[in-house]
Parts: structure tokens; C-alpha cells; sequence
């Protein structure tokens, strides 16, 4: 399995970082457009290799992306992150046009690449990747709700104190602090649902909790954060590279599910060998409905950006 990872800075290199450390892939390859930027980057990584027990190559490159050639996976993180008090939204001039030229050097070199989308506003620039490209829909996973579903899950366990894999949630629709959707009544500790254990008032604080968590995490250290989304990333190559069939909560372009068409936004998705093997349609309730409606909305509003 080849990896190339476009962007060496926080999040770029976490992710891999992770990929490295989990040691299913025989070759990481970062790119960035800063000089020796990557390289440095990688040979920091790859000196961690004999005290971390990997076998991982990484290796890194300042846009050459000959060496990108024939990778399986490729995730896109180059791009500007958020500073303290903005909004994702606000990054797309600078995002859409970085994302664009990247696609378009990465499918030259890997043609049947499945690519991982993770620049910002991400629901948007994934969307671009399927105008800018042949690539076919299940080859083009955006990834938000991996992340927004694990800082949910961050969140119900510290108002359960309890441990966290007892917990389980999920976060769907728009990856933005106000279209977020953690599906609070379909949450569950150890298998019952949390509503059982949790008052209404503390269950919606820890759905905002989840929806603010970027931008919590963007103001303590003053840039996005880079653990928790680096670590999401390698969970889903590592769910392609290992064929391991598993849900993850991704951006991907809906064709009539979940009543959306031409938009790609959070939903249920099994993960595989192929990228995106299946939509998972689960039962919404009214309200839901309508906040997925609502969330869907906006990254449409977010998408006419992209024809200015
Ligand atoms: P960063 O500034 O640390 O790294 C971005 C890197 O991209 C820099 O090293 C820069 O030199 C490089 N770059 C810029 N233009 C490039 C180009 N044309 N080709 C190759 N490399 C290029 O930023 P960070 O924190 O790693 O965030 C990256 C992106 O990921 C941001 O847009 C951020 O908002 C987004 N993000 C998305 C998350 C999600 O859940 N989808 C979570 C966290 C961050």
C-alpha cells in the first residue's frame, strides 16, 4: 500500500505519523510546496522508525509529484488552516484553488487513486474534487465526521465518566461548527441509550461541546488542531489498506440519499478495499430530518463559491 500525504504541515504529518506507527503501509510519500519542508518532515519521521518498531518508508518531496506515482491512497491537507475566531467557510478562496492544482498533479500520476479530502471547508472541496476530476464517486471520501463522531464520543464519556469505548455516537451531515448534526438520540453507553443516563440539558451541552470542538481547540492553541484529525485520517486509510469493511461517518456525494442530490455532505459509510462500499441510510427522525436538510443547505450555499 502507497500513501501520499499532500501538505506536511499539523495535520499532514500526524496523519502520518499514525499511518507510520500502525505499520500497514509499506511507503508514505509527503508532499509539500515549501522547500525541503516534506523532506524535513519525513526524515524526522522515519528516525522515529527504529525507537517506534515500523517499517513504513516515509519519504518527502517538495512538489514532485513523479514520486506520487501508482500510491493507492492520497490525502489532501495542503491548504491554510483556521486562525482563533474564523469560520471554515472562510478558507475557501485561498483551499479551493490549492485543492484544485493538487487533485489535478495527484490523479495525473495515480489515475484510479482513491483520494481522502481534508482541507477546509471540507464538505466543499470535496465536492470540487468530483467536478475536477473522473475520479469515481466512491474513490473520493471527505473526511469530517470520523473526527466530529470520535470528539463526540470525547464528550459523552467525560459526561458519563465513563471510559470511552463503552461509548458509542455519531456525528452526520456538514463538517461546520453550526451544520453539524451528533445524533444524540441513537448514542449509546454500553449498548442502552444515553438519554437513560444523561438529563436533556446535558445531552445538548455535549452535542455543542462536539460541534464547537474545532474552533474550542483552534482558540487554546491559537491554529487548528492536528492529533485527533491526523489520527481520523489513519483510521481511514488503514480501514482501505486493511479492507476492513467499518463505518465511518464521511463526506461523500449524495445521489438521492438521504432525499440530497449533487451535494457532498456527512453520512454513514462503510469503508473497504474499493474506498466508499456502501451508503448506510439510517432512520431519521423528523427533527433530524430537518437539521440534515437544513446543514445540506448551507454547504450548497458554501459550493456556489466555487463557480465565482
Ligand atoms: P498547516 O498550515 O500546518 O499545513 C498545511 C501545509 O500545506 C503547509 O505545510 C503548506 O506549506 C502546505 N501547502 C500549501 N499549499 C500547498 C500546495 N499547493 N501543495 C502542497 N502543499 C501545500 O495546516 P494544518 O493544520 O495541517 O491544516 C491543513 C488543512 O486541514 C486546513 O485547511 C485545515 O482547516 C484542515 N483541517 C481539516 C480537518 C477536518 O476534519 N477535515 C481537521 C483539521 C484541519
Amino acid at each position: 500500500m502507497k500513501v501520499t500525504v499532500v501538505g506536511a504541515g499539523a495535520v499532514g504529518a500526524s496523519c502520518a505519523e499514525y499511518i507510520a506507527l500502525k505499520n500497514f503501509a509499506s511507503e508514505v510519500v509527503l508532499v509539500d510546496i515549501k522547500e525541503g519542508f516534506a523532506e524535513g518532515k519525513a526524515m524526522d519521521l522515519m528516525q522515529t522508525a527504529s525507537l517506534n518498531g515500523f517499517d513504513t518508508r516515509i519519504k518527502g518531496v517538495t512538489g514532485d509529484y513523479s514520486q506520487t506515482a501508482g500510491s493507492d491512497v492520497a490525502v489532501i491537507t495542503s491548504g491554510i488552516p483556521r486562525k482563533p475566531g474564523m469560520t471554515r467557510e472562510e478558507l475557501i478562496g485561498t483551499n479551493a484553488n490549492i485543492v484544485k492544482s493538487v487533485v489535478e498533479q495527484l490523479v495525473k500520476y495515480s489515475p484510479n487513486v482513491i483520494v481522502i479530502i481534508v482541507s477546509n471547508p471540507m464538505d466543499t472541496m470535496a465536492y470540487l474534487v468530483h467536478k475536477a476530476t473522473k475520479l469515481p464517486k466512491n474513490h473520493i471520501i471527505g473526511m469530517g465526521g470520523a473526527l466530529d463522531s470520535a470528539r463526540f464520543r470525547y464528550r459523552l464519556a467525560e459526561a458519563l465518566n465513563a471510559p470511552i469505548s463503552d461509548v458509542d455516537g455519531m456525528v452526520i451531515a456538514a463538517h461546520s461548527d453550526s451544520g453539524m448534526l451528533p445524533l444524540t438520540r441513537l448514542a449509546t453507553y454500553r449498548g442502552v441509550p444515553v438519554s437513560e443516563f444523561l438529563s436533556e440539558e446535558r445531552l445538548a451541552k455535549v452535542a455543542e461541546d462536539t460541534k464547537v470542538g474545532g474552533a474550542t481547540l483552534t482558540k487554546l492553541l491559537g491554529t487548528s488542531a492536528w492529533y485527533a484529525p491526523g489520527a481520523a485520517v489513519s483510521a481511514l486509510v488503514q480501514a482501505i489498506a486493511c479492507d476492513q469493511k467499518k463505518l465511518f461517518p464521511c463526506s461523500v456525494l449524495l445521489e438521492g440519499e438521504y432525499g440530497q442530490k449533487d451535494v457532498s455532505v456527512g453520512v454513514p459509510v462503510i469503508i473497504g478495499k474499493d474506498g466508499v462500499e456502501k451508503i448506510v441510510e439510517i432512520a431519521l427522525n423528523d427533527a433530524e430530518k430537518a437539521k440534515f436538510s437544513e446543514s445540506t443547505q448551507a454547504v450548497r450555499e458554501v459550493n456556489k463559491a466555487l463557480d465565482g
